[in-house]
């Protein structure tokens, strides 16, 4: 199910994802990264998850065949958490784009041909103001059969979008993204990064009419980009300029 071989030869980083626990089945990714080995280093990847975990509290459906893993991140500081988030999407889409073309939906689910491609998660737990331990999970659907159909947005899978089934291969997917994220997260750490120029490269709705549902209120606005800390830049007619951070952002899908 998971050549933990393969995925050893294809990975090039220094620390990122070097501690491997692959799982036939776990309850889910990210609880292991947290309750279990949160330390520099740990990957956990599993064929199937019996309570995966997606964003706002919903359920992640994770049947065999996608790819479900979560790794830990070390010393960050809190105001990092939503960069993190952004250019974690960055390195999935600049992997996932060998094989289709992939976007970013704001914070950070990639979107092919304006459908979910893939799903991602940080949780973390604080010590003060420092993060104390910190798990980015990533979903992605792979092939069709498993992508799941009740979700209430749509979804798509890197085989429905035409990709060769033989040339899809999940250790070296997960290899690879762990490859570009060591790279991404020591620049930002160096601050040597500009999320805003990335978000610009990578937005699917740049320029474009999206829905913004604050609270019980949806309402249309444009959007124009993100700011420094990762948060989403919007206008509407006849109001000032609104900078979102809450994740609850919903698109037209439409355009
Ligand atoms: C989303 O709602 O878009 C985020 C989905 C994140 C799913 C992944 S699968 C691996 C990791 N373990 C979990 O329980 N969730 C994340």
């Amino acid at each position: 199910m998971f050549d933990e071989e393969q995925y050893l030869q294809n990975l090039h980083t220094f620390s990122l994802g070097r501690r491997l626990y692959h799982f036939e089945s776990v309850d889910s990714t990210n609880s292991f990264i947290i309750n279990k080995d949160w330390k520099r280093g740990a990957i956990a990847v599993a064929d199937v998850q019996t309570n995966g975990k997606g964003r706002s509290g919903r359920n992640w459906v994770s049947e065999s065949g996608n790819a479900y893993f979560s790794f830990s991140v070390t010393h960050l500081d809190k105001s990092m958490l939503m960069p993190l988030n952004i250019i974690i999407g960055y390195a999935v889409c600049d992997v996932l784009r060998k094989y289709t073309s992939v976007y970013l939906k704001w914070p950070n689910d990639c979107v092919a041909s304006g459908k979910k491609i893939c799903g991602i998660l940080l949780e973390a737990s604080f010590d003060g103001i420092n993060v104390d331990k910190l798990a980015v999970g990533i979903g992605i659907n792979l092939f069709d059969i498993n992508v799941p159909k009740d979700l209430n947005i749509p979804v798509t899978s890197l085989e429905t979008q035409g990709v060769p089934t033989e040339t899809i291969i999940k250790e070296k997917i997960i290899a690879d993204i762990l490859n570009r994220a060591e790279e991404l997260i020591c620049k930002l750490e160096e601050g040597d990064i500009e999320i805003e120029k990335l978000w610009r490269s990578y937005s699917a709705n740049l320029g474009k009419n999206i829905t913004i549902k604050i609270g019980a209120d949806k309402k249309g606005f444009t959007e124009l980009g993100i700011a420094k800390n990762g948060a989403l830049i919007a206008e509407t007619i006849g109001e000032e300029i609104r900078i979102i951070t809450s994740d609850e952002v919903g698109y037209d899908f439409g355009d």
